[in-house]
This record gives structure tokens, C-alpha cells and sequence, in this order.
């Protein structure tokens, strides 16, 4: 289960103009900080150029011949690279510059980063909370959170130490490979035309060998699920006598295993006599030829030289062998970066939120042959010529099986989707030109399951109106039947609730939801099968509750229980997505259809 998902996270792309076109917005999110940013490269540059001096220092004073040792003073004031005082204040100066530098490229390169992080951060949740309701039918919410935060994860290292990392090597790589050349053009030859392909070798020999066991591994999973199958359907395998059969088939698969593994296990053997003779061999040779070539009354190469050459080649080696993963993790940034970008793009709802009219919302509601399909499933009609009207402070009920749709008809209720065909309007003005936000404000939906955020109760019911006031909150939870349950509790309304507080029951969750309808003080209300989860005793609670709540307002109540809707102004039975039966409860009563039935079947 984890592979594949951890896969797709970790997605590379190939680094071609296209990607780097779609993942440039990043630089629109450092364009802010674009002076601390490169100040830091500024450090950079003169860290890494500051790093080429080691090497050459190192080896002078390695293979240093001074004779005549001088004081301290007179070293420095002669600056003379064969002199061991002289060479090794000359690298304490460097390490202290190399220490002042890296200290400001890592402060100023974390700081532009992380302040374009936040904007970024900030931006993509911004656009996911604006996002249409489809955004989130199609995207499985624990996906989304895991991808965006894999890929801030990534985007960060990759600005705040790879970006620098990266050019840091390159440079040291293409600037020792010169070196090499001016110190001994002959010894540099012998060098790159060695340990490079000696290494490329065994690269190569070493993904092969991976290859291998790869292999093994995926073997081992047939094997185990022979295995599993065999065991969970064991009766099967007895009833049929199949034992022979389902062993033969484990037998096999045990003896792929084994000559995949014997067969890698030759390879390896092979690699590791590679490496130790032929690179370490590679590298002896050369250090050979460099000594001999330091021999003599009149040497082709000096000793510090040669001493430098080698630090060089070390230096070398080690940027070498970082580079593919740094460019792995370039790529990766740039696939996460790519990721992040489509979400900032997308159509949100602001989007479409200019020229809308923000009309009064009385409560006047109508359905108009409204046809509904959600667009992941558009070969299901989940509505089919919806037509009801509501009046001001009407209550208006629906009732169906599960899945006839009720939920739906709320969902559109708040414009969450398009429709297919048909009309809604509020007050007279259809819904698709009004103004999202303003519509919204004027509807409180209190729905079947309750979620309340971490946070207190108080912050809870406050999401109802964030400006209302001490007093007002009080109220509404004392109108909600909450107010005697939340003084029960030690903090009363800052107790903290959620994954870290106490756990409340769905019946307290429910009033705490009423509340915050209450406080919101909506001209529509939708309550969505809000007492069908509750005991008797908190539904009695609830219920009181709610029709407090209903007053003076338009209520579509979707009722599980139909006691509760029995005054209701009106009430529509859907089946299947269409209004089969409409009337009050006496009229539907008299009519003995549906409606009538259910009524008996609840008692
Ligand atoms: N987000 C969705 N995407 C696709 N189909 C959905 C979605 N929500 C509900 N449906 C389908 O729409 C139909 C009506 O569902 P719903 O409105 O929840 O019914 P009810 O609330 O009456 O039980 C069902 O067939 C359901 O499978
Ligand atoms: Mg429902």
C-alpha cells in the first residue's frame, strides 16, 4: 500500500524546458526576497572560491621544505608559500573568512527561502479553501495534505541547501579538474583517464546488482501471497485436496528466489573484487606515477605540488559522488514545485466571484426542473426535475430512502455545484448570479455528522459569527440546550475540544453545531437529518433545540424520523431523485401512498 503512494510522491521529472517553465513560479514567490536571496549567492561564490585555497595550502604545507624556520612575524610580512608559518596563517585567515561566509549564506539563503515558503504555503491554502466542492470530490483531502506538505518539504531543501550545494560542486568539480591540469597536465591525464571510468564502471555494475535483488524481492511477494491465499482459503484448499498443488506452486516460486539471490550474490562477489583491485589499484598507480615524477634532483612535479594534486583529486571525488543525488533532489523539487503551482492556478470560487449581484435573501427559495449530475459520475441523473417552492418562514420537509438524493438537493441548496439543467432562485434572482459569500451568509446548515475544529468550545460556536459577542454566544448555546452541559464541564466554554480535548457525544456536538447556526442567525436553515444519529434522550434535547431554531426562518428539514415533520408547511417524498409525492401530512396521509406508508412502518 505505502509503495506506490510514496512513489507518486516522490515523482521525478525530467528537467526539460517545459518543466522548468511550469515550476518557474517559484521565482515569483522569491522575487520579494530577491536581495537577502542574493546576497547569499554572493556568500556563496566567495565560500566556494575561498574553498579552492585549501587544497593548495594543505599541500604546501604537507610538502613544505623549509628549512629555516622564521618568527611569526617576519613570515607574515613576507608572504612566502614555502614557509610553513606563513602558509598555516594564511589558512587560519581562510577558515575564519570561510566561516563568516557560510554563516551568512546559510542564514540569508534559509531566510529568503522560508519567507517564500510562506507565501506559497499561505497562497495554496488560501486557493483549497476557495476551492469549488468538485475540487474536493475528485481529490482525496488526506492525498491532497500528504502531496502539498511532501512537496513544501522538498521545495524547501532544495532552495535553502541543494540550489547552493549543487552549484558549489560543480564549480569545485569543473574549477579542480583545471587545477589538475596546472599542476601536472601529464599526472591529470592519467587521473581522468582512470578513476572516472573506473567509477562509471562501477556505478553502473552497482544499479545492475540492485536490479537483481529487486527482482528477488518481487518474487518474495509472489511467494508470500501464495502463501496467504493458500492459508486464509485453507478450507478450500482441504475440500478440494489441493494441497500438492498449492505446495508445487510455493516450491516453485522458493526456488526463483533463491536462484535470483545466488545470482546477485555471484555479481556481488564479482563487485567487490572490482572495487578493491581495480579502483584502489587505480588509485595506487597514480600516486605511484605522482611520486615518481617528484623524484630526482630536478623533478617534473614538486612534493607540494603533488600533495596539492591529491587533496585536489580528493576534494574532487567527493563533489563527484554527491552530484546525482543533488540532481535527483533538484528534479524532485521541481516536480513538487510543479505540483504546487497547478493548485495556485486553479479555478476557485473567487475567481468567479466578480460582477455578482448580493440581492435580499428573504427566504423566498424556488426549484425550477432542476437535473443534477455530479461531474465525477456523469452518467448518473442524481435529480430529475426538482420543482418546489418555499415561502418566507416556511418549513419545508423531504423524505426518501438513502440515496434518493436529499443531501444533494442541500448541496445545491448552497451553490456548492453547477446543475445540469433547471433553475434555483433566491428572492427571485437565480442563484448562478449571486454572489457566493452573500448567499452563503444567509444559509446555516446543521448537518448529520458534526465536525468540530480543534480549538475550544467557545471558538466552535464562534465560527457561527466570529464578531458576536460574550453574551450572544451565551445565549445561543442556552437556546441550543448546550449551555447546561458546557458549564459542566471544568472550563466551561474554553474547555478544548477535538483530537486533544475532551471527546464529546453526538448529541453535545449536535447542540454545539445548533448554536452556531443560532449565532449565525441565518434568513435559510438546512438541517440534514440532524437528529438521526441521537438516543432518545439528547434527540429529545436536539429536537427542542431545533425548533426553536426553525423559527422565523426558512427551514428545509430532511427528516429520518417523520415525527419530527409532521407540521412541516410542506413536504416532498423523493424517489430516485424525483418528487413523487407532495402535500402536508394529513393530505399525504389521505393519499396512502408512500408517505403514509413509512408512517406506519415508524409507529
Ligand atoms: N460527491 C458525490 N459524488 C458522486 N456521487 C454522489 C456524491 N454524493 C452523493 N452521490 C450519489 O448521489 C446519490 C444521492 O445521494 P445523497 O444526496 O447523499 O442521498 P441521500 O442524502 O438522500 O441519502 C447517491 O446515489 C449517491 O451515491
Ligand atoms: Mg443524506
Amino acid at each position: 500500500m505505502m509503495g506506490p503512494k510514496k512513489r507518486k510522491n516522490e515523482e521525478k521529472v525530467k528537467i526539460t524546458k517545459e518543466s522548468i517553465q511550469r515550476a518557474k513560479g517559484i521565482f515569483t514567490y522569491l522575487k520579494p526576497y530577491r536581495t537577502t536571496y542574493f546576497i547569499g549567492w554572493i556568500f556563496l561564490v566567495l565560500s566556494t572560491s575561498a574553498g579552492f585555497a585549501f587544497p593548495y595550502l594543505m599541500g604546501q604545507l604537507l610538502g613544505g621544505e623549509s628549512t629555516e624556520p622564521m618568527s611569526m612575524q617576519d613570515s607574515i610580512s613576507n608572504i612566502n608559500l614555502t614557509n610553513i608559518n606563513t602558509v598555516a596563517f594564511i589558512l587560519f585567515m581562510l577558515f575564519i573568512g570561510q566561516a563568516v561566509f557560510s554563516y551568512f549564506r546559510v542564514v540569508l539563503f534559509t531566510n529568503a527561502t522560508e519567507n517564500a515558503l510562506r507565501d506559497m504555503k499561505n497562497d495554496a491554502f488560501h486557493k483549497l479553501v476557495y476551492m469549488p466542492m468538485d475540487f474536493f470530490n475528485s481529490n482525496k483531502v488526506g492525498e491532497l495534505t500528504n502531496r502539498i506538505s511532501n512537496d513544501i518539504t522538498q521545495i524547501q531543501e532544495t532552495l535553502r541547501t541543494t540550489v547552493a550545494e549543487f552549484f558549489r560542486q560543480v564549480v569545485i568539480v569543473v574549477g579542480g579538474i583545471i587545477l589538475l591540469f596546472y599542476f601536472s597536465w601529464k599526472l591529470a591525464l592519467i587521473m581522468l583517464s582512470t578513476v572516472p571510468v573506473m567509477a562509471i564502471i562501477a556505478v553502473v555494475f552497482g544499479k545492475f546488482i540492485k536490479k537483481l535483488s529487486k527482482q528477488a524481492q518481487d518474487h518474495a511477494a509472489v511467494s508470500n501471497s501464495v502463501l496467504e491465499e493458500a492459508l486464509m482459503g485453507i478450507s478450500n484448499v482441504k475440500s478440494f485436496t489441493n494441497e500438492v498443488f498449492m505446495f508445487n506452486k510455493f516450491q516453485h516460486s522458493t526456488q526463483e528466489i533463491r536462484n535470483l539471490n545466488v545470482k546477485s550474490g555471484l555479481w556481488r562477489g564479482a563487485f567487490i573484487s572490482f572495487i578493491i583491485f581495480c579502483l584502489f589499484g587505480a588509485i595506487v598507480f597514480i600516486i605511484w606515477q605522482g611520486l615518481l615524477m617528484t623524484q630526482g634532483a630536478n623533478p617534473e612535479l614538486a612534493k607540494g605540488d603533488f600533495f596539492s594534486f591529491v587533496m585536489y583529486t580528493i576534494m574532487m571525488g567527493a563533489s563527484v559522488g554527491t552530484l546525482p543525488d543533488m540532481y535527483a533532489n533538484i528534479q524532485k523539487a521541481i516536480g513538487a514545485t510543479e505540483h504546487l503551482m497547478i493548485i495556485i492556478n486553479e479555478k476557485s470560487e473567487k475567481d468567479s466571484h466578480f460582477g455578482k449581484e448580493k440581492p435580499a435573501i428573504s427566504g423566498v427559495v424556488s426549484f425550477e426542473n432542476v437535473a443534477f449530475k455530479y461531474p465525477q459520475r456523469p452518467d448518473a441523473t442524481v435529480l430529475k426535475d426538482v420543482s418546489f417552492a418555499a415561502n418566507k418562514n416556511e418549513t419545508i420537509a423531504f423524505v426518501g430512502q438513502s440515496g434518493a438524493g436529499k443531501s444533494t438537493l442541500a448541496s445545491l441548496l448552497l451553490n456548492y455545484y453547477h446543475l445540469t439543467s433547471g433553475k434555483i432562485s433566491f428572492d427571485g434572482v437565480n442563484v448562478e448570479d449571486i454572489d457566493l459569500t452573500h448567499l452563503r451568509s444567509h444559509i446555516a446548515i446543521v448537518p448529520q455528522e458534526v465536525i468540530l475544529f480543534a480549538g475550544t468550545i467557545r471558538e466552535n460556536i464562534l465560527f457561527g459569527n466570529p464578531d458576536a459577542s460574550d453574551e450572544q454566544i451565551i445565549e445561543a448555546a442556552k437556546q441550543a440546550n448546550a449551555y447546561d452541559f458546557i458549564s459542566s464541564f471544568p472550563g466551561g466554554f474554553d474547555t478544548q475540544v477535538g483530537d486533544r480535548g475532551i471527546q464529546l457525544s453526538g448529541g453535545q456536538k449536535q447542540r454545539i453545531a445548533i448554536a452556531r447556526a443560532i449565532l449565525k442567525n441565518p434568513t435559510i436553515l438546512i438541517l440534514d437529518e440532524a437528529t438521526s444519529a441521537l438516543d432518545n434522550e439528547s434527540e429529545r434535547l436536539v429536537q427542542d433545540a431545533l425548533d426553536k431554531l426553525m423559527e422565523g426562518r426558512t427551514s428545509f428539514v430532511i427528516a429520518h424520523r417523520l415525527s419530527t415533520i409532521r407540521n412541516a408547511d410542506k413536504i416532498f417524498v423523493l424517489s430516485e431523485g424525483k418528487i413523487v409525492e407532495n402535500g402536508n401530512h394529513e393530505e399525504l396521509i389521505a393519499r396512502r401512498g408512500i408517505y403514509s406508508g413509512l408512517v406506519e412502518l415508524q409507529g
